[in-house]
């Protein structure tokens, strides 16, 4: 079965790599002016400068999902995030809605780190375990095919920043639960509401099999062994120097990071709850940010009045955001502009229909 449907002009003609910077601008400029309301741009936090600026609306992931399924009005949508997300817009929008992608090659490695093949074998092995008394939970950096899985399996879509309602609705309708891809944010999740790091387990998709010591019984939490490499990237030795540094500076991550970092800092959440975090913050408040470097450097400069660093001064931006440039941008609306089909992400209607169902158990709640 094709669950995505590619139509990818895959590498950027050479005329872009040529333009400068202020004729690509113009050109945007240019072809948005003329597209007028038949064209969108949502941009997720983690885009470059240089990409956000043009976006209609920018958004951390529900809230792009939110925006997408509203906009009944734009023909082509062109999202400035990764893979996953312009799949789900796709889904979410109208059959006259065109979605592009304008580099196919930025995905998201966390997603990666599950496919729909390992979800079926693992779901498969844990009800010999555990029968009728899971449900699943996908994170939404997943594929279409997962959501799909998550629908006809009774489960429903998280994000970041409704995690813990998703979660707490998940106990209402089995006793454990499978929570996908990320093992971060179901643990940091679970946790909070009170499951004990005891009664979660592990189940490793390479291995095939669950890591767990106790007794079966016990489990409430199954976890994917999956993570996000940005995230990963803050340990409790940044958190440890930013203290012993500024002992007044306020830490806060986004809880992909792991569970030692999460309970370390002060605060977390998604990337909309850290933007309005630092927007509410007092003047000469001091923070260190544990999330990806095109939002933590676009805070710093829009708040000079506030302290603000990376907690990792070393860390890189997110490589499959920062994939989404001016000049692919440029090339996904001149694609537009001149009636070739390139770049679309296209969800089959049978994949769309299942997955719809974990998206609309999810959206319900938001
Ligand atoms: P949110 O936008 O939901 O905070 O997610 C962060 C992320 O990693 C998106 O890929
Ligand atoms: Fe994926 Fe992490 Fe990048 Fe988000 S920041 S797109 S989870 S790799």
């Amino acid at each position: 079965m094709v669950l995505t449907k590619f139509m990818d002009h895959s590498m950027l003609p050479e005329k872009y790599k040529s333009m400068n910077h202020e004729e690509m601008e113009a050109r945007i400029r240019e072809i948005k002016q003329k597209l007028g309301d038949e064209l969108f741009i949502p941009g997720h936090h983690y885009q470059r400068d240089e990409v956000i600026q043009f976006a209609d609306t920018t958004g951390d992931s529900l809230q792009l999902a939110q925006v997408a399924a509203a906009n009944k009005k734009a023909k082509h949508i062109v999202f400035c995030g990764v893979h996953f997300m312009a799949e789900t817009a796709d889904m979410l929008t109208d059959e006259h809605q065109v979605v592009y992608l304008p580099d196919m090659r930025a995905g998201c490695s966390m997603a990666d780190m599950a496919n729909i093949y390992q979800t079926e074998e693992a779901w498969v092995e844990l009800q010999k375990l555990f029968g009728d008394t899971m449900i699943p939970l996908t994170y939404v950096n997943s594929t279409a095919a997962i959501k799909a899985f998550t629908g006809r399996n009774g489960g429903a879509c998280v994000t970041s920043s409704n995690a813990k309602s998703m979660v707490k609705w998940a106990f209402t309708q089995k006793q454990r639960l499978l929570f996908l891809p990320d093992q971060h944010l179901g643990r940091n999740t679970a946790f909070d509401l009170g499951v004990p790091l005891e009664q979660m387990a592990v189940w490793d998709p390479i291995k095939g099999q669950l890591e767990y010591d106790g007794n079966l019984e016990d489990i409430k939490v199954i976890l994917w062994k999956g993570h996000c490499s940005v995230h990963e990237g803050f340990t409790i030795y940044n958190i440890r120097e930013v203290r012993k540094k500024y002992p007044d500076m306020k830490i806060i991550v986004h809880p992909e990071c792991s569970r030692e970092v999460v309970a370390l800092s002060d605060d977390n959440g998604s990337t909309k709850y850290i933007c309005d975090v630092i927007d509410n913050a007092p003047a000469h408040s001091s923070w260190a940010i544990g999330t990806e470097m095109n939002l933590v450097k676009r805070l710093i400069a829009k708040y000079p009045d506030k302290h603000i660093i990376s907690l990792n001064e070393n860390m890189c931006p997110c490589l499959t955001m920062n994939r989404i440039d001016l000049p692919h941008l440029l090339w996904a609306l001149e694609m537009i502009e001149n009636g070739e089909q390139g770049n679309i992400i296209q969800v089959d209607s049978e994949t769309t229909k299942e997955a719809l169902l974990s998206l609309e158990r999810m959206l319900a709640r938001a």
